[in-house]
């Protein structure tokens, strides 16, 4: 299968794992990113069967939108039962670095505000330790070299994502180098500097269940202890 396939398949998984639980008033969390944009497209076929979506990018937004999902704002909505979204690697534990599509800070808010995060990602995202994807970082663009000074001192190799500004009208430092052996500290670490608005370690709020797509189907997989 090639990876788009993978994609599109624990697409079709999450599908199946939702799908009971979809009523008239249901309105879902709905991640950034090509494996979310799969789920999007098939969420579509399900369009009348619940109320509508949060999304964490204006980029999804506008995806849900153009398939008839009405895009609710996080702020009248409260609590959502299910956020589905992507990642760039998880682990064990399915604590995740996201944010390589720049989402990060809203993921990290409509994830917060989930009461099951569902992580789908085909088998090149599963790590046995977090950190060779470069560690994105949102900052305040006024910190940003103060911040990018921060992290050299903890070991990271920062690194400007010219040209990108997030929704939320930030920068993003990604983290060269720094591979990660306490995830929940370090992002407690990392988010204590000032001038971070939120790092790409979903840890403290990690997934509850990881639909992983690997050349023999679709794994489901609970954090291990
Ligand atoms: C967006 O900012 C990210 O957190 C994505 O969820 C992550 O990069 C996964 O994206 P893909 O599904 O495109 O690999």
């Amino acid at each position: 299968m090639t990876q788009d396939e993978l994609k599109d398949a624990v697409a079709a998984a999450a599908i199946d794992e939702i799908r009971p639980h979809l009523y008239r008033d249901t309105v879902l969390g709905i991640g950034t990113g090509s494996t979310a944009n799969c789920f999007i497209d098939r969420l579509a076929e399900l369009r009348d069967d619940f109320k509508g979506a949060v999304a964490s990018s204006e980029a999804s937004a506008k995806r849900l939108q153009d398939h008839g999902i009405e895009v609710f704002e996080l702020n009248s909505t409260g609590n959502v039962p299910f956020y589905i979204d992507g990642a760039d690697e998880v682990n064990a534990h399915l604590h995740m670095i996201k944010g390589g599509g720049a989402a990060l800070t809203r993921e990290k808010i409509v994830a917060a505000c989930s009461e099951r995060f569902i992580c789908i990602a085909d088998a090149s995202k599963r790590v046995a330790r977090l950190g060779a994807f470069p560690l994105p970082v949102e900052v305040i663009p006024m910190a940003r070299s103060y911040v990018a000074r921060e992290l050299v001192k903890l070991g990271a190799d920062p690194v400007y994502r010219q040209g990108v500004v997030t929704d939320n009208g930030n920068q993003i430092i990604d983290c060269y180098d720094f591979m990660i052996d306490d995830p929940v500290a370090m992002e407690a670490r990392l988010n204590a500097i000032v001038g971070v608005v939120t790092n790409g370690l979903f840890a403290a709020r990690s997934a509850d269940v990881l639909l992983l797509g690997g050349p023999n189907g679709v794994e489901r997989l609970t954090p291990s202890e």
